[in-house]
């Protein structure tokens, strides 16, 4: 290292002068991967007791190097501590943080390791901690939801497909319907914790080390299951993170789908749910506007996901084996990622569980568009009519409805004889939304003792990912 060299560049060896200010300038991470710091500490650690059983540091050296990390973690996260404007990154940072501390013998953690496996590690620990948090946050939301269709167990509602009224359900159907994709989300988290718990750390560069490290014992020091099985692999290996972006991108499109019905619902058109004062807002120019931000801002917020995965990927593409520094690219769309989540998921909860829902108008609307139809083709199929002629019969019915502007159950016998030799009197038995709904029995379908089966079964589901998030 030469006289003029900054004293913490962790590569000064073999160059003659300093780095020119456009390289520092594009190089420099540490403006956002300071926030591993507590994690590169904690990797630290486990390399310190390492490096100790290795006979690399003896008793006392570990023992100041132990007691400079602690501190160097509190004055971190106090803020006491802070990367300066020479520090490339957070490794960097906190080598010279070391060396403040301890001096020379700071020099000796890096034994054996290098930033590759570094930085892969640290990523790998802040993911696994981080993915606890969301699903806690997700667990928020469904049982927000659940407790909204807990409230409105009874409540009809109108079934919609291509956005037509086509089939009543339960309200509470229709809000466990955006529970389950949330439960796979996390299962989908869940299982990608099992991949994620991999350590690169004892990979250095690429090519392990000659120094006598136990890579396992930093494994399982650090939480993980096991450590890599391939140094090359380890520190090229960004799979955890683009499986995560994938997560939390679907994630995102779950958050939007919810979004846009819940905008539909507040629309003076459907007027199905009121949001409380406290998740609107307003208008600086319409004095009676209260619009549902938060179910824009949880739509639009899926284009950024679903960016932030297709950056990791694109980067990722056509990388050469083994580290490149294309890698560095890694860390922010994962802490959009997160950030994202972390910021949108309260506020969807908040949301969900303050809304005032309109049973009345449900319950109106329910049948509403001749959505009792299928019903009486199905009881005529019953009967022994072929469905294709019941389909014909009842859609001669809907015509004649619409053309005298009446319900299918204002039409008189005699006027149901004249529309079709099959409609009987006795159709009139299906005509009701109770009947409709309690019909739909098998198992999945909308009757109430179905539903009500399926909300305990979710809420045990919701309870057990909850426990999950808080219990690693
Ligand atoms: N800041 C780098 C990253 O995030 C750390 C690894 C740097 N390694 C290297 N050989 N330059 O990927």
């Amino acid at each position: 290292m030469t006289e003029s060299s900054p004293p913490t560049r962790l590569w000064g060896g073999r160059f003659s002068g300093g780095p020119a200010e456009a390289l520092s300038r594009l190089s420099m991470s540490v403006q956002f991967d300071w926030r591993l710091a507590p994690y590169d500490l904690l990797a630290s650690r486990a390399h310190a007791r390492v490096l100790h059983s290795a006979g690399l540091l003896d008793d006392a050296e570990l023992q100041r190097v132990m007691v400079a990390l602690q501190e160097l973690d509190h004055d971190a996260r106090h803020g006491m501590f802070r990367p300066d404007a020479e520090d490339e990154d957070v490794h960097t940072a906190l080598e010279r943080g070391l060396l403040e501390r301890v001096g020379v013998l700071g020099g000796k953690l890096r034994a054996g390791r290098s930033r590759n496996d570094q930085v892969a590690t640290d990523l790998r620990l802040y993911l696994r901690d981080h993915v606890r948090q969301i699903v806690g946050r997700i667990t928020e939301l469904q049982t927000a939801m659940i407790d909204q269709a807990e409230r409105n167990a009874d409540v009809p509602a109108p079934g919609m497909t291509h956005m037509q009224h086509a089939q009543p359900v339960l309200f509470a159907h229709h809000l466990l319907a955006h529970v389950h994709p949330l439960v796979r989300d996390i299962e989908r988290l869940k299982d990608w914790d099992r991949r994620a718990a991999v350590s690169p750390l004892g990979a250095g560069a690429l090519a392990g080390s000659s120094l006598p490290l136990d890579p396992e014992a930093v494994a399982s020091e650090l939480g993980f299951a096991s450590a890599a099985a391939n140094s090359i692999d380890a520190v090229s290996d960004r799979d955890f993170a683009a499986e995560f972006l994938f997560c939390a991108a679907l994630i995102g499109v779950h958050l939007s789908r919810l979004g846009e019905e819940i905008v539909l619902w507040t629309t003076r058109e459907f007027r199905w749910v009121e949001l409380d004062d406290a998740f609107s807002t307003g208008s600086s120019i319409m004095p009676q506007k209260k619009n549902p931000d938060v179910a824009e801002l949880a739509r639009g917020k899926a284009g950024r996901l679903i960016g932030d995965l297709v950056t990791l990927l694109t980067v990722l593409k056509g990388l050469p084996l083994a580290y490149d520094r294309d890698l560095q690219e890694d860390k922010e769309p994962v802490f959009d990622a997160v950030d994202t989540l972390l910021l949108v998921l309260p506020a969807v909860a908040g949301m969900v569980s303050t809304m005032q829902v309109d049973a009345v108008r449900l319950t109106n609307t329910a049948a509403d568009g001749y959505a009792l139809a299928t019903d009486v083709a199905e009881h005529l199929v019953r009967k022994g009519v072929p469905f294709r002629d019941a389909h014909e019969a009842v859609g001669h019915l809907v015509v004649w409805c619409t053309v005298h502007e009446c319900e299918l159950a204002d039409v008189s016998d005699s006027d149901l004889a004249t529309v079709s030799k099959h409609l009987t009197p006795d159709v009139r038995d299906v005509l009701s939304v109770e009947g409709a709904l309690a019909s739909r029995s098998a198992p999945g379908g909308t009757a109430p003792k179905r539903v009500r089966e399926q909300l305990d079964a979710v809420r045990d589901q919701v309870h057990a990912h909850a426990s999950w998030a808080t219990a690693h």
